[in-house]
């Protein structure tokens, strides 16, 4: 991760959208701030999707305060919705009085889905034997991922899924990548193989959003007296916290708006990046529900005068290829964050989540949301 100097940008919410962009400009340089003026061009837009007919623009804001595994953070975000940008810099500039967020990230690995049907019953053997020849069939068919140390790096057999039918997982390491179109060629290429060794009907072939082996984790630890607000003392809004997080373990109905809070600071990000939102909202609410009950993506507790909380969720993004790279507001939106990898955003995404979940629980606790946010809408956090 690469600062982009200090995030503490003191008033920033005061100054004019000029003067703002004169800020980003002093960092970035004005090619940085022309393109984040012009936005996305008709054209771009024409060659991103089909029957393109203008373009629906989105503020893009930036997250003040962010400081990550002891990195300075601008936290871009692009969201219609207000007090989203400012409730994640007033919980992150707490989060930063106490050192920080602390993170970490799985390896990239996506997983290709290739379902099996009728096969011979020692399928699943013979598929073992040729693990070696499969992950070279499937990387042959990504020249490029391979030549930069990506690829295909394991081959799973899913027996549990009804009768009559296999499912090959194909794991694969896509660095710097989302990865679906790498692992989708892939599973597209090694599935006459699969076929042949199987003697089954190939059925689908496509990635599961389902990320379950490319989490993002982050924690903080707050000292109570940083979380006083008007009317509460810290120590209060601390056990209110906790137990509003102990409220959405309890009922999926409660964890549903909780999460939605968390996803509130992760889109906008993911968003403002050019990243597919909906498949980490799918993978993250199916990492909700994985025990059988849907519940809370963030975990609060009060200990030893500190107010500790994290996040864990799956985290399927990428830096490069897509959106990320055709849309130049979010080639803006990589710059200003400095990530230099896709786990490097991967770990930002859970920060903004765990942020905007604090914030929210914060003012839950406290004053209650409309006030918080009223004043929010007001600047003058
Ligand atoms: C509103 O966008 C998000 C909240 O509803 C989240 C929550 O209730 O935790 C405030």
């Amino acid at each position: 991760m690469k600062t982009q100097g200090t995030s503490r940008l003191s008033g920033f919410y005061r100054k004019t959208l000029e003067e703002r962009l004169e800020i980003i400009g002093r960092r970035l340089g004005d090619r940085a701030v022309e393109a984040v003026k012009r936005g996305l061009p008709l054209d771009v837009a024409d060659n991103m999707v089909e029957n393109t007919v203008g373009i629906l623009g989105l503020p893009l804001g930036v997250a003040t305060n962010f400081v990550i595994d002891g990195v300075e953070v601008l936290v871009p975000m692009a969201i219609e919705e207000p007090s989203v940008i400012a409730a994640a810099s007033n919980a992150a500039r707490m989060v930063r009085g106490a050192g920080g967020f602390v993170t970490d990230v799985d390896p990239p690995h996506t997983v290709a889905q290739i379902e099996l049907l009728d096969p011979r019953p020692d399928a699943p053997a013979r598929i073992a034997e040729a693990e070696a020849e499969l992950l070279e069939v499937a990387d042959a068919s990504q020249p490029e991922l391979l030549s930069l140390g990506g690829g295909a790096r394991l081959v799973e057999t899913r027996e549990d899924v009804g009768r009559d039918r296999i499912v090959i997982h194909l794991v694969v390491d896509c660095l710097d990548a989302m990865g679906a179109n790498i692992v989708n060629t892939m599973a597209e290429a090694v599935s006459t193989k699969l076929a042949e060794l199987s003697g089954a009907r190939v059925g689908l072939r496509i990635l599961t959003n389902f990320a379950d082996r490319r989490r993002a984790r982050a924690r903080c630890a707050i000292p109570l007296e940083a979380l006083a607000r008007r009317g509460f003392s810290g120590e209060q809004v601390a056990r209110g916290v906790a137990a509003a997080c102990e409220f959405a373990k309890a009922d999926p109905y409660r964890a549903v708006t909780h999460n939605k809070g968390i996803f509130n600071g992760v889109d906008a990000l993911l968003v403002a990046t050019g990243n597919d939102w909906r498949a980490v909202e799918a993978g993250g609410h199916a990492w909700a529900a994985r025990n059988g009950t849907y519940g809370p993506l963030t975990q609060w507790r009060v200990e030893g005068g500190r107010l500790m909380g994290s996040i864990e969720m799956p985290m399927a993004v990428g830096i490069v290829g897509g959106a990320s790279r055709a849309h130049p507001v979010a080639r803006f939106s990589l710059e200003l964050l400095g990530a230099e990898t896709g786990g490097d955003l991967a770990k930002v995404a859970v920060c903004a989540g765990l942020a905007s979940n604090l914030a929210a629980l914060a003012a839950l606790a406290g004053e209650g949301i409309q006030r918080g946010h009223m004043r929010l809408h007001a600047r003058k956090t």
